[in-house]
């Protein structure tokens, strides 16, 4: 079977490589002329763990194509996979526009059955409303199927959650389309993963509901660490998190405490369910306190550097990790791009590093006041406090008394938790983490 991506982002090349190595030839496109050019060249533009390799092997075996022409792979694929950007405004509205741009391209070539997947996070409703559009734009009639198929995949580790996926949503109330969409998975399907069939509004809730439960669960630590640190050093807020999640009722993940959450998909997901519930009269609470509660934490970070500091303006702060998680370069609504933010308002000279996310942090953090090192060491380098914003895998084995030994002060922040305590005061840091007094 030949399907066609339109939209070679995070979700659009990762599902496009995922679909080609369950064997279906595959057409990625995107009408960035640039990105195609460079996938074509074998480069990946971004930075996802395992896709080079995925996308060279498919590429290799003539499964997996790159092109601009939008039109011609539509034409040629049965099933046609939206995956184009569906960014929000700081009200929380989805901008739908490059979803109605695919919709009008499609309706414009459609001359034969096809079924058109929205993989885009959309809001309640849009699936109706694209059946809807692209049945206005026909020129003749004739039959075709939407279906809304989530994505839920974590960056830094979204190729293996392709392949090994807790659950593959379909929502259609077309059983051909859900026998279209079986087929697709079935080699997932055969490794037992369950597929939940069902409308698409239940389907398109599905995924504003798992995204907004999971930080919930996030801001919900981050309020009991918050009490832990107001009740002082013998409350520690992972000893309770360790204890929450041994009731299964509860679950071990996403308790860790930190900054707050960040990403493409939390927060707009977060602001577009709310949004969702108030266009039905419904006033969300939980997911209000919850957006509510991670506005406000990372200022947590700030206040617990201003205790060790005393004033702030003028010193100077080495920040080390600015993607919004490990394994990322991705930045957007990073809380350690907020922090840095923060503090050069409050007139901090900043020292930042991050294994991968320093070129696009340069784009947002454009001040004289911020300098970018490439090493863990030679960023704290005369710095009177050190902040750990982002928990990459290779700060943890950093020598804290080396870093100490060339800092000016004696202020760790460790906003990730990612330090014993006792460790770091071993090596003459006042240490600060979040939740543990
Ligand atoms: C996706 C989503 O689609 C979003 O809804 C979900 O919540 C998370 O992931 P992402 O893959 O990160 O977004 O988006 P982005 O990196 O912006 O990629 C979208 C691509 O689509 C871009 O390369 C853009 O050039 C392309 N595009 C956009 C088209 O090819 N055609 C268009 O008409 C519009
Ligand atoms: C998320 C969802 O997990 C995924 O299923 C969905 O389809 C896309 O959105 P992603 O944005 O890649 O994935 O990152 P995720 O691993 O969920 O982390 C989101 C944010 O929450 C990060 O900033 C992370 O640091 C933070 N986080 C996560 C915590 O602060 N504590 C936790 O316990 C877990």
């Amino acid at each position: 079977m030949h399907i066609t991506v339109v939209g070679t982002g995070y979700v659009g090349l990762v599902a496009g490589a995922g679909l080609a190595d369950l064997g279906l030839t595959v057409s990625c496109v995107d009408i960035n002329q640039e990105k195609i050019q460079m996938l074509q060249e074998g480069k990946i533009p971004i930075y996802e763990p395992g896709l080079e390799e995925l996308v060279r092997r498919n590429r290799e075996r003539g499964r997996l194509h790159f092109s601009g022409d939008i039109g011609e792979a539509i034409r040629n694929s049965p099933v046609i996979f939206i995956a184009v950007s569906t960014d929000a405004g700081p009200d929380g509205v989805p901008d739908l526009s490059q979803v109605w741009s695919v919709a009008d391209q499609i309706a414009d070539v459609l001359d034969e059955y096809k079924v058109i997947v929205v993989k885009s996070t959309v809001p309640v409703g849009t699936a109706a409303r694209l059946r809807d559009r692209i049945r206005q734009r026909l020129r003749r009639p004739q039959e075709f199927d939407v279906v809304f198929n989530p994505e839920f995949l974590r960056e830094g580790s979204a190729v293996e959650d392709f392949f090994h996926p807790n659950r593959i949503v379909i929502g259609t109330s077309s059983d051909q389309a859900a026998a279209l969409m079986k087929d697709i998975y079935r080699p997932l399907y055969l490794i037992q993963t369950p597929f939940v069939v069902t409308t698409w509004e239940s389907a398109e809730l599905i995924k504003h509901a798992a995204n907004a439960f999971l930080a919930l669960k996030i801001s919900f630590i981050n309020e009991i660490a918050n009490l832990c640190d107001a009740i002082g050093p013998a409350a520690d807020v992972h000893v309770i998190a360790h204890a929450l999640g041994l009731d299964p009722r509860i679950g071990p993940k996403f308790l860790h405490p930190g900054p707050g959450f960040g990403g493409y998909c939390l927060p707009k997901d977060t602001r577009a369910l709310s949004q969702v519930a108030r266009n039905f009269g419904i006033q969300f609470r939980t997911v209000d306190a919850l957006i509510a509660v991670n506005d406000e934490q990372f200022r947590r970070v700030i206040e617990k550097l201003a205790s060790g500091l005393g004033r702030l303006e003028g010193k100077r702060v080495a920040v080390l990790g600015l993607s919004f998680k490990p394994n990322t370069d991705d930045i957007r609504e990073s809380r350690a791009v907020s922090i840095c933010q923060a503090l050069l308002e409050k007139g901090c000279k900043l020292c930042a590093f991050d294994p991968a996310a320093t070129a696009q942090a340069r784009r947002v953090l454009d001040s004289a006041d911020i300098v970018f090192c490439s090493d863990s060491y030679e960023v704290v380098q005369g710095c009177d406090a050190v902040v750990f914003a982002t928990e990459w895998n290779e700060f943890r084995n950093l020598d804290l008394a080396t870093l100490k030994g060339r800092m000016r002060g004696d202020v760790l922040v460790d906003a990730r938790n990612i330090f014993e305590p006792a460790r770091a005061k071993a090596a003459g840091f006042r240490y600060y983490g979040i939740g543990r007094g």
